[in-house]
């Protein structure tokens, strides 16, 4: 059995007080008896981009790097040039920051692509992205593989998100299609949990930590789209024999 912890949207700022909710899902990973094989982290890992914001990220998620992977994807949030800085110096420069990992004892594939635009809120998975993940899924066709960034590729009925969901989500359907080991696609940006279908495979969007989205049904007229009050919330991924499943834990 596979174990991926999956968490997103810290929007570290520099504030204790974002950092305290960050630092109460690290300490609720790391408190655990088990095994975890690898932590990912979807994207919004800095509020504004910053390199102090990213050394601050770096401090907040370092006992999960003494313990098990870590994988990261940027996202609307974040700035790759400073990302790359403290985060991942693989000397991308300004390209996507993409990355491919093997994790757990059967080496299940995650695949972190960058959705991010520059400048913008809403992703894109640029032609590179698209062609790197093309040629990685073609290069082990028989190891499951879960595609992981930050935009969701389908509105989740949250009229904030969906505004500012990823673009042209056909060239991620139109590869994905030629790669059947795909078990899933994960996802952040949403703020809460949420599962839903892409292109034959469940699309799955960790809930925030720093914040939880309110559906329309759930805020007044005047009421901010997401709140404080709900607790961090993070996900668990659990692959055994072609089966995914998934449960969701506030901390
Ligand atoms: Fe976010």
């Amino acid at each position: 059995m596979t174990v991926l912890a999956h968490l997103s949207d810290l929007h570290l700022d520099g504030t204790e007080e974002t950092a305290g909710r960050a630092r109460r899902a690290v300490s609720h990973l790391t408190g655990l008896p088990g095994t975890i094989d690898a932590v990912l982290v979807t994207g919004d890992i800095a509020d504004h981009g910053s390199e102090a914001e990213y050394e601050q990220a770096r401090e907040v998620l370092a006992p999960l790097y003494a313990r098990c992977p870590v994988l990261l994807c940027p996202g609307n949030h974040d700035s790759r040039p400073e990302y790359r800085k403290v985060l991942a110096d693989d000397g991308g420069g300004t390209a996507p920051v993409n990355e491919a990992r093997a994790v757990g004892p059967d080496g299940v594939r995650v695949l972190m692509c960058d959705s991010s635009v520059p400048g913008r809120p809403e992703g894109l998975l640029a032609p590179e992205t698209l062609e790197w993940l093309d040629e990685e899924l073609a290069a082990a066709p028989d190891r499951p593989a879960f595609v992981a960034f930050h935009h969701p590729p389908v509105p989740l009925g949250l009229p904030y998100i969906d505004r500012i969901g990823l673009r042209g989500p056909d060239g991620l359907a139109k590869v994905l299609a030629g790669h059947p080991q795909v078990v899933a696609v994960l996802c952040g940006h949403a703020h809460t949990a949420a599962a839903t279908v892409f292109a034959g495979r469940p699309l799955l969007c960790a809930p925030g930590i720093v914040s939880s989205a309110l559906m329309p049904w759930e805020q007044g007229p005047d009421a901010s789209w997401k709140t404080t009050q709900a607790p961090p919330a993070l996900a668990f991924h659990l692959y055994e024999e072609g089966r995914l499943t998934t449960h969701v834990r506030a901390v």
